[in-house]
């Protein structure tokens, strides 16, 4: 059992300057947690308090029911793979691999065999005695990563381990780690500020920004029913049009006006006054008989589907189809949307 359990976690660099900011998070045993948000709010911060790599200010850390707080990094049970792999240099791809279990004092049988599962699982075997130098990015990652492994670890820590890879490497590694997390069934936490990443490797993401979580829950969840308007502009590409908008009531009856479009709205779904409707780019209708008039001002090609941008009276947007389009810039559209694919947000 190795769950990850954050409790009112707070990290201050500085006095009266809060980095980390009361998180309180469970990472179930054997899941593959993501923590996705943008530069600078916390995420390698958190990962390294969870190693032991930084002091925590505040709140409790417990890995596998165990309070980690006072234990040192390698009496954690984790292993961390960093962005940059930190390699040795001098060492080759065996010795990098071998290195932790002999400051261990692991038996040489046992080193060599771990070493080679490791390997193998990772298809590192021609490689053995070569120097990292002699080695492509997608090979020194795959180094890193083995240098983990062969730790045998509760919970595997990465730090945005593929972003130093070409797109296509980068797809490739995403599919390995997680074939991987099925292989190996323990739990990983791993910090990205690539939503792809987050949301096709998470079995959970939470995403932060300015050190809090915003929202924690599965992929689609979030994507779905995202908890406010940051995580709704950060997940999701292109990210979501956004429109300022007003909610009235008349005789019971809710309608949202924007500049040139008024529809019908659920009361319920929202409070009355100003408020932000949000709309997925895909969840727009194009030509529908009474809607949003836009006009098309950009048509970008994507293969199976395209984006196209617009202008209309309540401002800039763009919409993705799937469809063949048959539009050119200049056009006009209609365009709607489905009630239950409408997001209200608070200004
Ligand atoms: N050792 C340090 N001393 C002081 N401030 C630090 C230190 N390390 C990080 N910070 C600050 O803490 C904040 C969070 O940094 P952190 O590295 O956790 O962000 P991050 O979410 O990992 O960002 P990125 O996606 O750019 O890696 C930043 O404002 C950073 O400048
Ligand atoms: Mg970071």
């Amino acid at each position: 059992m190795a769950e990850v359990v954050l409790t009112e976690l707070c990290k201050s660099y500085e006095k009266g300057r809060e980095t980390v900011h009361n998180l309180n998070l469970t990472v179930h045993d054997k899941e593959f947690m993501v923590l996705v948000g943008p530069s600078g709010c916390g995420k390698s911060t958190t990962l390294r308090m969870i190693a032991g790599l930084e002091e925590i200010t505040s709140g409790t850390i417990s890995i596998g029911g165990q309070v980690v707080n006072k234990l040192l990094p390698k009496d954690r049970d984790v292993a961390m793979v960093f962005q940059n792999y930190a390699l040795y240099p001098h060492k080759t791809v065996r010795e990098n691999l071998a290195f932790s279990l002999k400051l261990r004092k692991t038996p040489k049988e046992e080193i060599a065999r771990r070493v080679a599962e490791a390997a193998e699982m990772l298809g590192l075997n021609d490689y053995l005695d070569r120097l990292p130098k002699q080695l492509s990015g997608g090979q020194r990652q795959r180094v890193a990563v083995g240098r983990a492994i062969v730790r045998n670890p509760a919970v595997f820590l990465f730090d945005e381990p593929l972003s130093n890879l070409d797109a296509k490497m980068r797809s490739e590694m995403r599919t390995e780690l997680l074939r991987l997390h099925q292989r190996l069934q323990c739990t990983m936490i791993y910090v990205t500020h690539d939503q792809v990443e987050a949301m096709t490797m998470g079995d959970r993401i939470c995403v932060m920004k300015d050190g809090e979580i915003q929202q924690t829950a599965p992929p689609m969840e979030v994507y779905e029913h995202p908890a406010n308007q940051f995580v709704a502009g950060f997940i999701g590409s292109p990210p979501m049009n956004f429109f300022q908008g007003r909610i009235l009531v008349c005789e019971g009856k809710a309608t949202c006006e924007l500049p040139g479009w008024t529809f019908p709205v659920q009361q319920a779904s929202c409070n009355k006054g100003n408020v932000i409707v949000g709309i997925r780019p895909e969840h727009f209708e194009l030509d529908a008989p009474d809607g949003l008039h836009a006009t098309i001002e950009i048509i970008e090609h994507l293969g199976g589907e395209s984006l196209l941008r617009m202008a209309s009276p309540a401002g800039e947007l763009v919409a993705k189809t799937s469809q063949k389009v048959a539009k050119k810039p200049g056009d006009s559209v209609i365009l709607s949307v489905a009630p239950e694919n409408l997001r209200f947000f608070t200004p």
